[in-house]
């Protein structure tokens, strides 16, 4: 019998990958290819060589965070099937699906992935957007035998299938302790927490996420309750339906299919207005504000089934948080920096599940489901002398605290400088001490402050950047690595143009030039975002 020919290889030999990356990305593209339902892309930042058998160009135009969703959608029109999904993601690439925005979309494309709701940055804006195009293509999964098997038969979406190294087997950690970082009048509660991992076989990296398994309010599960009308105890698939509305269900954002069973259950007006919420409109101008609570008690008098509104609710999913520690400084525990996320809509006040249930629900030594987030694309230069500058506002000074322990534990030589900012000097400078002795040990060498609420005039760290822009341009000649962490709509969007403004003034570079000098960075590796 004679042997198929090896595959024409898709990845250029001058690309930088080793030899087992590139023998899987050639392997990966040319299963991509050979689909016929549109399935063909390149990762971000990725282009195919030439045209795809498809036609596709292989660009994402639309990978940009800050761009709105219709736009994408604009800019990928005409596009297959696959590459409209990846349009519809939130563009973050921020690993909270398990992977890319270009790696998930390609699964559901292929019809082995199911779950349309894995893009939390992206919402239900996205996973509208996506059920809308699943059902172009004839329904998403018809035949789950056949999903199973294309599930099996894909590579990972984990690069690391090990307990504790991807977010569908996470292990048991125990919960330390919690520190405040904020001083007192601070509008923010931000929390140093710890968590020991010394019993869990967890191994990371500086510049790894941990992904943690949280837990609703009970709270707002018995308010719930109370509205359906039901005891806690009533028994939902072998459980309490106390107990699944706590540890197994998305209690917010309220799904199009909880506003669906509401349609059945009401008539006329009502029933009108549940379906119009249903399909994404918004007639009350309220739609944005709308969780399960809430939902239910728009529509007073309705009860639902018990176990048709779990039926209809979401998995609750995990949260991941950049790792602020090295396991060199620290083994056996990894350390997170939380801002716990609260706000009042009317005259209840909402908390986010993950991160106040890391503020004030988990007791110092209980049981902690979590999972080791690889970064890709988020590391130290391996040689310690590179020079390397950070950029990291508020909660995205996590992975720079983890980087300067990593420095200060290998002898890192090279310069370091840190741009910090949050809200007020007194009050909000997160880890003002430990910055002061890495400064001490020359493991950082600059530190600039931007504190936007100390003066009438916002100070954000880009302004610091520009105030500094000849060294920081002359830090970059000299090869240093550029880092951001932190909000990805709002800040690394300006710090980007701040970055371009920079190159654009200080090398006498006309725009275009700039932003090439600035793409190169990125796409050689020496500038590399974590921004959610
Ligand atoms: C790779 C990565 C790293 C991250 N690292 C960190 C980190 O180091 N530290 C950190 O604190 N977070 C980090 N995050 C964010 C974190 O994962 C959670 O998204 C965050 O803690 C909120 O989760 P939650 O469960 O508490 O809130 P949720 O229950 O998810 O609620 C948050 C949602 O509430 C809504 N909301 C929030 N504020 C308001 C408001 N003022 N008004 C109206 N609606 C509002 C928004 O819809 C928001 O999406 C990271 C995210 C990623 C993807
Ligand atoms: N997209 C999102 O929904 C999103 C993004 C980031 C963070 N978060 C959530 O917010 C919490 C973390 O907040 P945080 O502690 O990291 O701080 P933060 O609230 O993001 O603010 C940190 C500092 O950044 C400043 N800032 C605001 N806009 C900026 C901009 N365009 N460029 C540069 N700096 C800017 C803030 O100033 P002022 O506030 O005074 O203007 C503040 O001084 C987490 O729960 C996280 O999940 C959500």
């Amino acid at each position: 019998m004679q042997s198929s020919p090896p595959p024409t290889p898709l990845i250029p030999e001058s690309a930088p990958f080793s030899d087992e990356q590139r023998a899987w990305l050639n392997g990966f593209f040319a299963g991509l290819l050979s689909l016929d339902a549109g399935a063909t892309l390149a990762p971000a930042g990725l282009s195919l060589p030439g045209q795809a058998a498809d036609g596709d160009d292989g660009e994402a135009p639309w990978h940009d965070p800050a761009m709105p969703l219709d736009e994408r959608m604009t800019l990928a029109e005409g596009r297959p099937l696959a590459r409209r999904m990846m349009a519809a993601m939130a563009q973050q690439d921020c690993g909270q699906c398990g992977s890319s925005c270009a790696e998930y979309s390609a699964s559901i494309a292929e019809q082995a992935e199911p779950r349309l709701n894995l893009c939390v940055p992206g919402g239900k804006a996205t996973s509208r957007m996506l059920k809308s195009l699943v059902e172009e293509m004839g329904g998403g999964v018809i035949d789950p035998e056949e999903q199973a098997a294309k599930e099996a038969a894909r590579l990972p979406k984990s690069d690391d299938l090990r307990p504790g190294h991807c977010r569908e087997a996470p292990v048991d950690a125990a919960f330390v302790s919690r520190l405040r970082l904020n001083g007192t009048g601070s509008e923010k509660t931000t929390n140093h927490i710890v968590i020991d991992i010394s019993e869990s076989g967890l191994e990371y990296d500086v510049g790894d996420s941990l992904g943690v398994f949280a837990a609703n309010d009970p709270a707002l599960a018995d308010a719930i309750i109370a509205q359906l009308g039901v005891p806690p105890d009533f028994p939902v698939m072998d459980r309490s339906l106390r107990e699944v509305l706590i540890d197994d269900t998305s209690l917010s954002p309220a799904p199009d299919s909880l506003f669906e069973l509401i349609s059945y259950l009401t008539g006329g007006k009502r029933r009108k207005l549940a379906h119009a919420l249903a399909k994404g409109a918004d007639p009350d101008g309220d739609a944005e504000t709308l969780d399960v609570l809430a939902a239910l008690e728009k529509f007073p008098g309705i009860h639902p089934d018990p176990e048709a509104l779990v039926e209809v609710l979401e998995p609750l999913q995990p949260r991941l948080y950049s790792i602020s520690s090295s396991p060199k400084a620290d083994p056996g525990r990894v350390c997170l920096t939380v801002d716990a996320v609260r706000y009042t809509v009317g005259d209840r006040l909402r908390e986010g599940v993950a991160s106040t249930f890391l503020d004030d629900r988990i007791d110092y030594g209980a049981p902690l489901k979590v999972y080791v987030q690889k970064a890709h694309g988020f590391a130290l230069p391996e040689d310690g002398a590179t020079p390397i500058i950070m950029v990291g506002p508020g909660t995205g000074i996590a992975p720079f605290r983890a980087f300067l322990q990593e420095r200060l534990a290998t002898k890192a030589r090279g310069p370091a400088w840190l741009f910090f900012g949050h809200q007020r000097r007194d009050r909000d400078f997160l880890y003002e001490d430990e910055l002061t002795g890495f400064q001490s040990t020359n493991t950082l060498t600059r530190l600039s402050l931007a504190w936007s609420r100390d003066t009438d005039t916002k100070v954000y760290v880009q302004d610091k950047m520009r105030e500094d822009a000849e060294e920081l341009y002359q830090w970059l000649e000299q090869g240093a690595h550029f880092f951001v962490c932190g909000d990805a709509q709002r800040m690394a969007k300006d710090v980007d143009n701040a970055l371009i403004d920079i190159v654009a003034e200080q090398g006498g570079k006309p725009l275009g030039d700039a932003k090439a000098y600035v793409g190169a960075l990125r796409t050689s590796g020496r500038y590399q975002t974590d921004v959610y």
